[in-house]
């Protein structure tokens, strides 16, 4: 009943770019900056390669097989294997991740906008460490600045989602992805000329496993912390748009020829690419303009408009890099309400412009509190487990959600629905790719975010 992809090559464009979007440029840095540099990215990128792509196989496989929304997806393939129905919740909490995500990723975004806007104007000229990272807590400061622009934002997100899969989705992922790509080269490049790049890939790329990993009291005492461990695999699933259905629901408008296994491939590479050069520009700036990596959220915000005021170009440069990671955030919040969207056409047998309008008024009244985070309601004023609105949001959904998403498709994928189903749709040429798939989303991907989950718990 809905609509397919033109063709594969499209398929990877639309799935790479839910991929590749704000977690990748703003997130990844600054996270990594939190964390402490190169132990967290190998754990991360050990995650993506043993976790994330085997569960990104698994979710596209049930979504093409049952070419159904992912509560109906999951519904239907557990009805077949004669399992519980239950298995569907894990569609529903799909649905309301997507709408937790959407609804700070939304204000970011928003953010980004607002530096589109600043950009073209000029406004970075000579801007310095100090006044970059005032000009930031100025626009978050300010609530009718982020709300207005994160109405913006969603307007968008909706009118594309609204058009639908061909209309929308297809036409504006087709030429942004690779232009983004292009930008953030020749990023890298100015941060080889003018930053601090050899402290920026040492602080990317040297592991050192105990600064990360273990934590020394006032009392000398060391004790192991398994928070960057949990932060590195949620962080997998988030950049990879995973443990939601938003890949799975592009599995399921995806032509059945195509191979899955290679379409990942593809997928994964491009994400993680976009992420690393998205480090390589932003340290080299942060150590060149004296700034802290940990600086948090407004890491890149506050970072690279300091390279921008100060190149030749920068404003044409500038209001481009910005433009580009609106389109980057643009793309991936398409994805993050399309299984929402998705369900309501087919159960509730709304028009696809009556479902968008449903499900983004509500990530947009959702995005409202996200948005004062910084303003008006700050940690100290109303917080959530000791959070801000906006942290806890983003806590709960990458490191608690969306893993425990992804292991259950996994466990569903891998124990509840019949090896033959996977292996039919999957169709590998070499048995050894399968039998390395199998093991992964059999054994390690479920164990792997147990383990972890069960550590955080204190339970193990
Ligand atoms: N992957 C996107 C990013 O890195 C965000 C995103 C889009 C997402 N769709 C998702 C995250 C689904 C989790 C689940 O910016």
């Amino acid at each position: 009943m809905h609509n397919q992809w033109s063709n594969r090559l499209v398929f990877v464009l639309a799935a790479a770019g839910s991929a590749v979007g704000l977690g990748n440029i703003w997130k990844f840095p600054y996270i990594t900056g939190e964390y402490g540099g190169g132990a967290f990215v190998l754990v991360y990128l050990a995650c993506i390669a043993l976790i994330g792509l085997p569960v990104m196989m698994a979710e596209i496989l049930l979504g093409r097989r049952m070419r159904l929304s992912p509560i109906n997806a999951m519904a239907k393939a557990a009805s077949e294997a004669s399992a519980p129905g239950g298995w569907a919740l894990v569609g529903w909490m799909g649905v309301l991740t997507g709408f937790l995500i959407l609804s700070f990723y939304s204000v970011v975004a928003g953010w980004a906008i607002a530096y589109t806007v600043q950009a073209a104007s000029g406004d970075f000229a000579g801007l310095t460490g100090e006044s970059s990272g005032a000009a930031f807590g100025a626009l978050v400061g300010s609530p009718e600045q982020v709300l207005l622009w994160h109405t913006v934002f969603m307007l968008m997100t909706g009118v594309v989602v609204a058009k639908g899969v061909r209309g929308g989705l297809e036409r504006l992922v087709s030429w942004l992805m690779p232009m983004l790509f292009a930008m953030l080269v020749f990023l890298v490049g100015y941060a080889v000329a003018e930053g601090d790049f050899a402290r920026g890939v040492r602080y990317l790329f040297n592991v050192n496993f105990d600064a990360v990993f273990w934590q020394t009291n006032a009392e000398g005492v060391r004790t192991f912390t398994v928070e960057p461990l949990l932060a590195a695999m949620g962080h997998a699933f988030f950049t990879l748009s995973l443990g939601m259905g938003a890949i799975m629901v592009y599995g399921s408008y995806m032509p059945k020829q195509a191979s899955i296994g290679s379409s990942v491939l593809m997928i994964g590479v491009a994400d993680t690419l976009v992420a690393l050069l998205a480090g390589l520009a932003i340290f080299p700036l942060v150590f060149a303009n004296g700034l802290e990596p940990s600086a948090g959220p407004g890491l890149v915000f506050v970072s690279l408009p300091i390279a921008f005021g100060n190149m030749t170009g920068g404003v044409v440069f500038g209001t481009l890099f910005f433009l580009l990671l609106v389109f980057a955030a643009w793309t991936s919040a398409i994805s993050l309400i399309e299984p929402a969207v998705a369900w309501l056409v087919e159960n509730q047998n709304f028009s696809r412009h009556k479902a968008t309008a449903w499900v983004a008024g509500i990530a947009w009244l959702l995005g409202i509190s996200s948005g004062l985070s910084f303003n008006i309601l700050p940690a100290d004023t109303f917080s959530i487990a000791g959070m801000s609105i906006f942290d806890f949001k983003d806590y709960l959904t990458s490191n608690i959600l969306l893993p425990l998403g992804g292991m259950l498709i996994a466990l569903f994928v891998g124990w509840v629905v019949s090896r033959q189903f996977s292996e039919s749709e999957l169709s590998l040429r070499n048995p050894a790719v399968f039998s390395a798939w199998w093991f992964a989303i059999r054994y390690i991907a479920p164990t792997g975010v147990a383990l972890v989950m069960l550590h955080k718990l204190g339970w193990l």
